[in-house]
């Protein structure tokens, strides 16, 4: 036991999908994976682990926010090995290319800090997805007639924004979509020598104002797991 996650030793698989929201933990678990156990459920932070065509997966909430999810992966790595995370989620659309119900794989995460920016202080260090996790992903999503976007995403510290000149500045440069939670996730893989990846499903669009209700939302969502479980044993 870690001091939010109450699995004994071994009950974490080595692969972990993370939901932001501990509900869908606990759909995606009973929807995709059989011999389901609930494995965590310290201050409601739902953790099933069961199996997908045989290989060993945990299904576990992260929260919201780059300090929720920090908490979660270092314990999932550090004390349960985890050694594959995969973060399944919304995000906010910020090119007009990119549409309501899209699915966004993120190569490369910015933002204007983690919890990790204390240690690495004056460096821009650039939080990038695992090479063959994206790689797979996106092989994933187009067998399943699924047209990814790739490329740089922001993970952001707060929802309600109100910096419309960041905004813009990030759009001008490219900049695919908003979440928050990609950035500290690449960060603590790549100290600690795991593998990770963020794929989303847009459920807002922030040029637009529209926004996906939250039954689009969950059909949504069984896609990314799909292509999440495929990406992690191809
Ligand atoms: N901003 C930040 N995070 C998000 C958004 C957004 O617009 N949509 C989904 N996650």
């Amino acid at each position: 036991m870690t001091v939010h996650i109450g699995a004994k030793p071994g009950q974490i698989a080595e692969t972990v999908l993370l939901p932001g929201d501990p509900k869908r933990a606990e759909w995606a678990a009973h929807s995709f994976l059989e011999g389901v156990e609930l494995v965590n459920d310290v201050r409601g932070m739902l953790g099933y682990t069961g199996t997908w065509n045989g290989h060993r997966v945990t299904i576990h909430g992260s929260g919201m926010g780059m300090s929720s999810l920090s908490i979660y992966a270092n314990e999932l790595i550090r004390d349960y090995g985890a050694k594959t995370l995969v973060r399944i989620g919304s995000c906010g659309a910020m090119q007009a290319h990119v549409a309501l119900r899209d699915v966004v794989i993120a190569m490369t995460a910015s933002s204007i800090s983690t919890p990790s920016s204390a240690i690495l202080r004056e460096v821009n260090f650039a939080p990038c997805a695992d090479w063959g996790l994206l790689h797979a992903a996106v092989t994933a999503a187009k067998a399943r007639g699924v047209n990814p976007h790739v490329g740089g995403i922001y993970s952001s510290d707060t929802f309600y924004d109100e910096r419309p000149d960041l905004t813009e500045q990030m759009t001008r440069h490219g900049t695919l979509a908003v979440e928050m939670e990609a950035a500290e996730l690449y960060t603590l893989a790549a100290r600690h020598g795991a593998r990770a990846l963020a794929i989303l499903t847009v459920s807002d669009h922030l040029q637009t104002g529209e926004a996906l209700d939250s039954t689009a939302r969950e059909s949504s969502f069984g896609d990314m797991v799909e292509i999440a479980l495929m990406a992690a044993f191809p």
